[in-house]
């Protein structure tokens, strides 16, 4: 099937001075799990039942890159009692591992496919990966790690082609613990002749996630949340499909922490695993925010007047760059001078522009941003430019006297079900214009 985009073109949230916020949000599964673990599916035959999977454009768009290499998807509403809806994925074996340009070129997830679809069928031809424009994003430690259990690879203008006679077990170091490195490794292991041991491997949960779904589906890994992963390769057939429930979204979570502390007030956020955001939670704790944790989520309270504090981004367990739009933000309301240091990427500073609109005082040098509090933001016309930054400026605008307007909504659908939605349950003033049809 094909999924509808609820995106338009020249859609912009509208966001009201608001404050103090109250209730409850729930926060749905992660954008940054739930499409690896749809990729994982490509490993073997037979139903899969994803739960708790988030509404965002993201979902849909690798679901349209899916079905395109033979998988059939269908979306079930969530049930009672549940958040995210159920994705259920047939994979009847029936795949040509050839992904078409015009998808593949939408999404930077698109190159988890190649791990997959390498391992199981020695072969793959697949558009480079797009998706957030925050600098170059090279797959060379992919493309490394593959070729070290034997794979080759042909770089063209338009995208990657890839083959192997076989792919078999290799001992694989990566210079820096990449998220996607890690992921298509993984995929290609787990059906791969022999050991493979990544070591350096990224540890962020959304990973433990997918490593649990594939030994649920019956692959072998050891040191699942380590740096250290050892992948005893099966045979596909031997895999048998599942049913997983999506890890929640820590970075969705962290949103609305963010909310709640520029705006004031105490806040609900259910399903948020305090676990998942230790750094975060303790550098919150910092500029004054208080916790209360239990099984089933967090209750956030915002202090009077937030206080600066210098933020590193760092590979998990650190604070993870996603957040630093949303600690950049609270900081340009905090009492003092704030540093936060991007150590991923380097360009990821460019939503700075549009927070200086809003009246905060932010300094780029290198790859620090140092940020002023100036107690006071106002409204104005903002872009956003990716979805962490698109997300914070609307935030930022709850958290500003008068009316802003953020355009270029669509890089927030990709991974926010319902921000406007979730933000107003909790008192706030916001509001979603329709543009035309795109
Ligand atoms: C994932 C997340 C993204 C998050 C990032 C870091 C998804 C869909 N995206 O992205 O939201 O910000 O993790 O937590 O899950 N690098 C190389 N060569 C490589 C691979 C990566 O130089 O082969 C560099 C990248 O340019 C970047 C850094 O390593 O500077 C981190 O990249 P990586 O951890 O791979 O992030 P992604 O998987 O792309």
């Amino acid at each position: 099937m094909t999924f509808e985009p609820h995106t338009r073109d020249g859609d912009v949230i509208v966001a009201a001075k608001s404050g103090p916020l109250s209730g409850e949000v729930v926060v749905p599964g992660a954008k940054n799990s739930v499409l690896k673990l749809m990729a994982a599916t490509l490993l073997a035959d037979g139903q899969y039942v994803l739960t708790n999977v988030p509404v965002i454009e993201d979902v849909a768009i690798m679901a349209d890159l899916l079905t395109a290499v033979g998988l059939q998807i269908e979306v079930q509403p969530a049930r009672v009692g549940e958040v995210g809806q159920h994705l259920v994925i047939r994979n009847t074996g029936a795949i040509t591992p050839v992904a078409p340009f015009e998808l593949a070129d939408r999404i930077r997830a698109s190159v988890n496919l190649v791990g997959p679809l390498l391992g199981r069928f020695g072969h793959i031809d697949i558009a480079l990966p797009g998706g957030d424009d925050f600098g170059g994003r090279p797959i060379d430690m992919h493309l490394r790690g593959l070729e070290a259990m034997g794979a080759q690879f042909d770089i063209t203008s338009e995208g990657i082609v890839g083959h192997c006679a076989e792919l078999r077990g290799a001992e694989i170091e990566f210079d820096f613990p990449s998220v996607g490195a890690t992921e298509n490794i993984l995929m290609a292991a787990v059906v791969a002749n022999g050991e493979t041991t990544i070591r350096n491997a990224a540890r962020e949960p959304e990973i433990v996630d997918l490593c649990t779904m594939l030994r649920a589906m019956g692959c072998r890994i050891q040191g699942i949340g380590t740096a250290i992963l050892v992948i005893t390769g099966v045979a596909a057939a031997s895999l048998q499909a599942v049913t997983h429930e999506v890890v929640t979204d820590r970075v969705q979570a962290a949103t609305y922490i963010a909310a709640v502390g520029m705006c004031g007030g105490s806040i609900r956020v259910q399903r948020a695993n305090a676990s998942h955001m230790g750094m975060m939670l303790t550098r919150f704790t910092d500029m004054g925010m208080r916790f209360d944790i239990d099984d089933d989520g967090i209750t956030a309270t915002a202090p009077e007047q937030l206080t600066a504090v210098n933020v590193s981004t760092l590979p998990y367990p650190g604070v993870a760059t996603d957040y630093k739009p949303l600690v950049v933000a609270m900081l340009s309301l905090a009492s003092g001078v704030g540093i936060v240091t991007e150590n991923l990427y380097p360009g990821r500073f460019r939503y700075v522009e549009e927070l200086r609109k809003l009246g905060a005082d932010i300094t780029i040098d290198g790859h620090h941003a140092v940020v002023r509090g100036v107690g006071h933001l106002h409204g104005a016309s903002v872009i956003a430019p990716d979805i962490r930054a698109g997300a914070t400026l609307v935030v930022a605008g709850l958290a500003a006297s008068g009316i802003t307007e953020v355009s270029d909504v669509f890089h927030i659908d990709r991974g926010y079900d319902d921000l406007v939605g979730r933000l107003a349950g909790l008192g706030a003033s916001i509001s979603r214009i329709s543009g035309s049809p795109s």
